[in-house]
């Protein structure tokens, strides 16, 4: 179901009523926010909404979405240091709370069990998500199956394109580990947020073409709950 908001304040001012809700609701609801650019103000607002009391988030769980396989926390650009620097220090989250993927273990295996088993036992309340420029959600990458469970994925050379913009150096990544969509379509509260021009025509083939592992984005039609695509004016330009 997409919405268009005026900008990105009042799709934040959204997302941000949304989490406040659930978690007054449900004190050890599981969260997971996605890294990248699109959510930074969303962490910014739930820091806010912290500090003036409004959201209690000492029993939250939160859950990572993907990694770039070889980083860890010290890389600036990493799905991790994004995450924690922005929002789980700045709400000083117990690290027992926090089921992050270490994208530089040499054995990636144990990152997929421990998170496969994870979401088995507790479930995913409420994940905000982003859009690649290719469709790709997390790092579920165009091809990509829709039944899947935690897997590492060839990124696709699109996002090894868009990727320089995370990093000062030029980094030789070629993989990814990511929720696969076996594990997102199940998620309670699924939010798709998209903002700014460069994002226009992927909203558009998201929203008008039929489900295709092609354009990963489209997969989301077949979430159990319904997805909300919140996008700001500019992104959502050529759709109705
Ligand atoms: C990052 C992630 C990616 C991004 C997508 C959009 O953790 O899951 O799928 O959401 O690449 O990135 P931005 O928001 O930087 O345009």
């Amino acid at each position: 179901r997409l919405t268009k908001f005026k900008d990105t304040a009042a799709i934040v001012g959204q997302i941000g009523d949304e989490i406040q809700a659930l978690v007054a609701q449900k004190t050890d609801a599981v969260i997971c926010i996605a890294g990248g650019d699109t959510p930074l103000p969303v962490m910014k607002r739930l820091v806010d909404l912290k500090r003036n009391g409004s959201i209690d988030f000492s029993k939250v769980q939160f859950l990572g979405l993907d990694e770039w396989v070889g980083l860890g926390y010290d890389t600036k650009g990493s799905t991790r240091q994004t995450l924690y620097d922005n929002l789980y220090h700045p709400l000083a989250i117990p690290e027992a709370h926090i089921h992050f993927f270490q994208g530089d273990n040499a054995n990636l295996q144990e990152e997929i069990d421990k998170t496969d088993a994870f979401v088995e036992q507790y479930g995913i309340d409420y994940m905000l998500l982003g859009i690649g420029m290719n469709g790709h959600i997390g790092f579920n990458e165009p091809g990509v199956g829709d039944d899947l469970m935690t897997h590492v994925i060839d990124l696709d050379t699109v996002t090894t394109t868009v990727m320089s913009k995370y990093f000062d150096d030029d980094l030789p990544l070629t993989q990814g580990m990511t929720l696969g969509f076996g594990q997102i379509l199940q998620t309670k509260h699924l939010v798709l947020m998209a903002t700014g021009e460069k994002k226009r025509e992927i909203v558009k083939q998201t929203m008008a073409s039929d489900m295709t592992r092609q354009i990963p984005s489209t997969i989301l039609k077949k979430s159990v709950n319904e997805t909300n695509f919140y996008v700001d004016a500019a992104a959502g330009e050529l759709v109705e």
